[in-house]
């Protein structure tokens, strides 16, 4: 039956009296940009209004379940609203398995996490996810329980309150862009279900996945080619961008981003203050282009945003979009987007893989460009800088940056892959994954202490000089400008995991390289600092604590890119009184500093005027005058 209601009636109707002034005064600040963005994408349908109103509905019954201690975390973070960005906030990102075996073993690490100074979680997903290969968990078959193997959704609420009380944020991966085959939904399209059938994308014969591939690109060219499977029980083709078992949802229909926006705020009243909303530069699907970023996934963005400032604004979006570098500022919604505020973190993928980059070159060319190329953000808003992660370190990220547009910025991306296969006797140890020719790269994969040298060091020297490549790579995130996250066992130096080539339906993924179990012996020796995980655990935390002391080192502070007389040199100013100088090569490189006296702040050395930086070696210089 029709209500009479009005949308804002609607939202306020299940919430207590005590809650529906504010909620009504969000709701006043943020309607525009909701009802505008949805009326874009929605509007044209006959049952927009409708569809609408029963939208502010399910969020006012999601506000009223909102705990209350989540309530006071929301009212705390309206009054400071770029928390996130001080330079006391790192994070740290694992699977739950790998860390702890299930959630309650999580919460047994956080002791190790508070060591570290870390303030947020990443835990890669923990959802139900299909039976059988998963993606590592990112094809979910529930967004409603927690994975039976890892705990239950009460031991979910428990870890986020620990975590909480412990300073530490949970982010949760949300992934919008697609769902396993045998998620509800999927099975009930196989059933022959219409309204679940249009919650994907589906086509009977190859006319339209034809046209689409003609200008798509392709996420696991080897292991998983083609944007298109074909279903035996649909009988028809379904667009699944990443494996055959990850079916593409389709945002063109308006019970989608109800059921996704819900699932988010379903999850957000069980404690998790962070999505990472996985892929989401996917999320618009649009012929002749390569269905990315288009306009439409922003509007999506911008309406998910709008909903989170108005039912649970202490709750962040991070935007996990791997796109060349110009495409990515439009994730905070700065640019182009008529303005609306849309994710609140970024992972800058560029800056990341181009740090990679100017070690196999041991020249800083290609970094200090994406460094250029990086703008100052809006307020409230900051960027994600990392060293490594769970998925390849994409080369293709950077081909802005990499030279004329023409066959060299390829071919020179591919260098660097083969570099870090450990080619022409780089010390390197990692595996070029999905490469399609010897002039085109695609990711590269590995853990840092692998890539670094550490795996293949056979002497102190080799050992010393992995150690200052890792530590130089952790300089670069932590002081950047941006919320650094640090990557499960590269605190500690671990190294490849080479078992998943045993696993057949994991063997063609090397993304397994860097996933491999906490290493519990290791962990025992970061405090001996004969140990090279205890010289590694020491330095990272010197860089940490430094870190948290300078005001010029939160993300939001202004950064200047000196010149460098030596190309392997990257000289990064924070504010007026600090500066990252880092050698990117095997060389000694003199270089001249900027007036004033300056005292490093690991070694505690004075210096002025100039200095010689060893291989591969870094700098964090303080002014003292
Ligand atoms: C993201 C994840 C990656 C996954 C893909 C598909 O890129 O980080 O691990 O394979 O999405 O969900």
């Amino acid at each position: 039956m029709m209500s009479d209601l009005t949308p804002l009636e609607r939202l306020l109707e299940p919430l207590p009296t005590a809650l529906r002034a504010e909620a009504a005064r969000r709701y006043a600040r943020h309607e525009t940009v909701l009802f505008e963005r949805l009326a874009r994408l929605y509007g044209g349908r006959r049952d927009f209004l409708p569809w609408f109103c029963d939208l502010m509905e399910s969020l006012g019954r999601l506000h009223a379940a909102r705990p209350a201690v989540l309530l006071q975390l929301d009212a705390e973070r309206l009054l400071q609203p770029d928390w996130f960005a001080s330079q006391s906030m790192l994070g740290y990102s694992t699977y739950v398995q790998r860390f702890g075996g299930n959630l309650n073993g999580v919460a047994e690490r956080i002791p190790h996490l508070r060591e570290l100074g870390v303030t947020y979680l990443h835990l890669l997903p923990f959802l139900r996810p299909r039976a059988g290969e998963s993606d590592g968990g990112f094809a979910v078959a529930s967004f409603d329980e927690v994975d039976p193997e890892l705990g239950s959704n009460a031991d979910l609420e428990a870890l986020t309150a620990q975590l909480r009380e412990s300073g530490i944020s949970l982010c949760s991966d949300l992934i919008l862009n697609h769902v396993a085959d045998d998620h509800a939904w999927a099975l009930g399209a196989k059933q022959g279900d219409p309204l679940l059938r249009e919650f994907f994308h589906t086509y009977p014969d190859r006319d339209m996945p034809d046209r689409y591939e003609a200008t798509l690109g392709q996420i696991f060219p080897q292991a998983a080619p083609g944007n298109f499977t074909f279903d035996g029980s649909l009988q028809r083709w379904v667009w699944t961008t990443f494996y055959p078992y990850q079916w593409d949802l389709n945002y063109a229909n308006p019970a989608v981003f109800t059921a996704m926006i819900c699932a988010m705020l379903g999850l957000a009243n069980r404690g998790v203050e962070v999505f990472r909303l996985d892929s989401t530069a996917f999320l618009w699907k649009r012929e002749g282009t390569d269905c990315m970023n288009q306009p439409e996934a922003h509007w999506l963005l911008q309406a998910m945003r709008a909903i989170v400032d108005i039912v649970a604004p202490g709750v962040l979006m991070k935007a996990e979009a791997i796109v060349a570098t110009p495409k990515l500022p439009a994730y905070f919604g700065s640019e182009g987007n008529g303005g609306a505020p849309e994710c609140h973190i970024a992972y800058h993928s560029s800056l990341m893989a181009a740090g990679w980059g100017a070690l196999a070159e041991q020249n800083t060319d290609l970094l200090r460009a994406v460094v250029r190329a990086t703008p100052a953000l809006p307020p409230s808003a900051c960027w994600l800088s990392y060293v490594r992660c769970h998925d390849d370190i994409g080369w293709n990220v950077l081909l802005n940056e990499a030279g004329e547009n023409g066959p060299a910025r390829p071919a020179r991306l591919a260098r660097i892959a083969s570099f870090f296969a450990g080619a022409n006797g780089s010390y390197a140890r990692g595996d070029a994954f999905q490469s399609s020719s010897l002039d085109k790269a695609h990711g590269s994969n590995g853990m840092a202490a692998s890539l670094t040298g550490l795996e293949s060091a056979a002497d102190t020297q080799q050992t010393e000089f992995a150690l200052r490549r890792l530590l130089l790579l952790h300089g670069l995130a932590l002081s950047f400008g941006a919320l650094p996250m640090l990557y499960m066992g590269d605190e500690l130096g671990m190294t490849n995991d080479y078992s998943y080539i045993k696993r057949p339906d994991r063997a063609m993924d090397s993304r397994w390289l860097q996933r491999p179990p906490f290493d519990d012996s290791l962990l025992a020796l970061r405090h001996d600092s004969g140990s090279v995980t205890g010289r590694l655990f020491s330095g990272l935390r010197q860089l940490i604590a430094l870190r948290s002391r300078h005001d010029a080192l939160a993300a939001g502070a202004p950064r200047t890119l000196l010149p460098s007389s030596d190309g392997a040199v990257l000289a990064l100013m924070r504010g007026p009184d600090f500066l990252n100088l880092s050698n990117f090569s095997g060389d000694s490189v003199a270089c001249d500093l900027p007036e004033g006296r300056w005292r490093d702040g690991v070694s505690g050395v004075e210096v002025s005027g100039k200095v010689s930086l060893p291989p591969w070696a870094m700098l964090w210089l303080e002014r003292t005058v």
